[in-house]
């Protein structure tokens, strides 16, 4: 191979990292997610994410199938519970890397029906 050709070679797939790196660190994450929602999250939220152990008197683990839930809670809200952790649910600190817990949030808005448009109620926000 000339060294011109070899140039423009390395060139041309310098270009398409940048874009490549992006949907691959996300395929990962949502990848990564999905895993530890199975291993770590489901045992309380269920593997449908519909929730349903509830420990004692406190809340029972929320349903993320429900538009309502997901329409008030920003992604920075969801990762702050996971990091601090909410009545019954244990907080995982620094457990989890950021693109872990972009992850997690993906894996948890997946839960949504796709054909459903959340409803807004700028009153119910949390
Ligand atoms: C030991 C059981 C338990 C585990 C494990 C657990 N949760 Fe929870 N989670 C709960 C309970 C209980 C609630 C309801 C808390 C409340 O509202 O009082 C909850 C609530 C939540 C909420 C909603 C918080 C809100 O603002 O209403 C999110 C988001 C969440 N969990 C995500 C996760 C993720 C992601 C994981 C895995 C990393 C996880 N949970 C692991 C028990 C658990």
């Amino acid at each position: 191979m000339s060294q011109s050709l070899r140039a423009v070679l390395a060139l041309a797939v310098g270009a398409l990292v940048p874009a490549c790196h992006r949907s691959t660190a996300d395929a990962e994450s949502i990848q990564k997610g999905a895993q530890i929602f199975l291993t770590v999250c489901s045992k309380c939220h269920g593997l449908d994410g519909k929730g349903g152990v509830a420990t004692g008197s406190a809340h029972a683990p929320r349903n993320f199938c429900d538009a309502a839930f997901q329409a008030s809670h920003s992604d920075d809200d969801l990762k702050q519970t996971i990091q601090k952790g909410k009545g019954a649910m244990p907080p995982f600190g620094n457990m989890f890397s950021d693109s872990d817990l972009q992850g997690l949030v993906l894996k948890l808005r997946s839960f949504v029906p796709a054909n459903v448009t959340p409803p807004v109620d700028p009153t119910k926000g949390q």
